[in-house]
């Protein structure tokens, strides 16, 4: 069994969602003990934008640039750890309503035409079977379903549709929110996380 655990966060050890991530992933390991993981801290070693150069280089032009090609190798590799993986765990704070920007570098190479998702007569269908997803979710504010800022939520939201246009439907999201809202509520919400990570049972 393969996991391909991503981290986003900019906050090092400070950072939420890195400890609710590494503890879901100490979880899959107690659960599943041949497991192989494959990690990457995307916020430490993010993949480029993508650019012109790049997608001419999808095409089949060769760039004679030695950083966009070493770039276009680190995707290819994001492409095949994604393939490799049973399960994905995704560390993914909300930064400015949506996803760290190093972790929509990863989509933009993983959401790949032919290869993760195709379109049929009756419309698009992903190509990513058997495969599912833990989420650690951390974020300042609150926007659980009902909340005042619920229609701003487009973390959680975007991150579970996209990898359903993919094909990954199969989701867990771990979550603390509200860690910005004073005294003890990082300490609380970080807990009822945890609390929900030692209750998953595969
Ligand atoms: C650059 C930046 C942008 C942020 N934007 C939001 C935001 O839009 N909404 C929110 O509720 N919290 C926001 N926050 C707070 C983070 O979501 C919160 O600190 C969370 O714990 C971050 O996850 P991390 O601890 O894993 O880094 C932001 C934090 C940073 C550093």
């Amino acid at each position: 069994m393969q996991l391909l655990h991503l981290d986003s966060s900019i906050l090092g050890a400070a950072s939420v969602s890195r400890q609710l991530s590494s503890e879901i992933v100490a979880r899959q390991q107690a659960l599943h003990p041949d497991i192989h993981i494959t990690y990457r801290d995307l916020a430490a070693d993010p993949a480029l934008h993508l650019s012109g150069t790049h997608l001419a280089a999808f095409q089949g032009v060769a760039s004679d640039d030695a950083y966009i090609s070493a770039d276009l190798v680190k995707g290819g590799a994001y492409l095949d750890e994604l393939f490799a993986a049973d399960i994905l765990v995704i560390g993914v704070p909300m930064y400015n309503l949506s996803v760290p920007t190093p972790l929509k570098a990863w989509i933009d190479r993983i959401s790949v035409a032919g290869k993760t998702f195709h379109y049929t007569a009756t419309g698009p269908e992903g190509l990513l079977k058997n495969k599912k997803v833990f989420i650690a979710s951390a974020r300042g504010g609150v926007y659980s379903a009902g909340s005042p800022a619920a229609a701003l939520e487009h973390q959680e939201s975007y991150l579970t549709g996209l990898l359903a246009f993919l094909g990954i439907a199969d989701a867990t999201v771990v979550r603390a929110e509200g860690v910005a809202f004073g005294p003890g509520a990082k300490e609380a919400a970080v807990a009822q996380a945890l609390e929900q990570i030692a209750s998953i049972t595969a």
